[in-house]
């Protein structure tokens, strides 16, 4: 079995999409003509030639310029559904999607209409693919901590819909203790908690998303490795990190994969997935982010199944949902 079909056929969870970063600029064009939404470059080609990113902030710009696409529930359901075609041909079985509400409220868009839709997408693809899914809310850290309030107030009629609460957008210059009462509130509500840190920022952000804002996940992660004692928490406690290896390279964190230092969080312990982040904007789904990975930094087989299974581990299911997987 080649490569490829070996990576598509383990069973696995993507932990680490935002659901907004799959808008492929095909459906984007599409929805932007239904919609009457006018987009910063003229073609589907043109689009996908800008996507050249220097940094974060580069590469978000667009995405949030290309959010403005997404208008109707039916949109929120048509860019959920694609996900989910895609992410079942990848071999996923269980995918937690998050969702960044403020991109689209600022808009003039409900909250409900974002909600509605990808729920609708979500319950499509458990008939359809028999994947189970979740949804967690980012809140913006580029926004106030009041706005994060503002955003939780509009989510609490529907946290039976919603599993836990993220922090994306710019890291550098707003660190996770910003929001240290917001996440205090989400887990008292009884809400999962993860959040960005060490993708651009450095260590000490994973401190405090750890140690300030509880959380159970660390979704990038991969400056720990700049802090040692860091490094042996994080395989002592054994954290999940959601690493994306191809996120990383387009957002230049690391040249080149070859240069990505996955292999030795590996080796040094760590608790590792392999997740696709923006996959519309970074050149790759999940499968293709395993298979490049493990041609670039020479993962096994063993150590491919290994790094599949941690992720329906880390997932957030019950331990019965996740037991037919492992
Ligand atoms: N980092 C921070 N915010 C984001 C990302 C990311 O990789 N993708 C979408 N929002
Ligand atoms: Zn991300």
């Amino acid at each position: 079995m080649d490569l490829d079909a070996y990576v598509r056929a383990l069973p696995k969870a993507e932990l680490h999409v935002h659901i907004e970063g799959t808008l492929e600029p095909e459906l984007m064009f599409a929805l932007a003509r239904r919609n009457g939404v006018a987009l910063p470059y003229a073609s589907v080609e043109e689009t996908r030639a800008a996507y050249d990113f220097s940094d974060l902030q580069s590469f978000l710009d667009l995405y949030y310029a290309g959010a403005a696409a997404l208008v109707d529930e039916q949109d929120f359901f048509d860019l959920a559904a694609a996900y989910f075609e895609r992410a079942h041909a990848d071999g996923v079985v269980h995918a937690e999607l998050f969702f960044d509400p403020q991109t689209h409220t600022e808009r003039g868009v409900a909250f409900e209409t974002v909600l509605d839709g990808l729920e609708r997408a979500c319950r499509d693809a458990r008939a359809r693919f028999g994947i189970s899914s979740r949804l967690i809310l980012c809140f913006l850290r580029h926004l106030s901590e009041a706005e994060g309030f503002a955003t939780l107030e509009q989510a609490m009629p529907h946290l039976a819909r919603i599993h836990g609460v993220g922090l994306d957008s710019s890291e550098r210059g707003h660190p996770p203790a910003k929001f240290e009462r917001l996440f205090a509130r989400c887990r008292e509500l009884g809400l999962h908690a993860v959040a960005h840190a060490g993708e651009e920022g450095p260590p000490a952000y994973i401190v405090e998303a750890l140690d300030v804002l509880q959380v159970e996940r660390i979704d990038h992660g991969v400056r720990c490795e700049e802090d040692a004692a860091l490094v042996e928490r994080l395989a002592r406690e054994q954290v999940p990190l959601t690493v994306c290896p191809l996120s990383n390279v387009k957002l230049c964190v690391f040249e080149r994969l070859e240069q990505h230092n996955f292999r030795r969080l590996m080796e040094a312990g760590l608790k590792l997935t392999i997740n696709s982040d923006d996959p519309a904007y970074f050149g790759g789904y999940v499968a293709k982010n395993y298979v490049d990975t493990a041609r670039a930094l020479e993962l096994t087989r063993a150590e491919l199944a290994r790094i599949a299974r941690n992720s329906l581990e880390a997932s957030f299911v019950s331990d019965a949902e996740r037991a037919p997987w492992l």
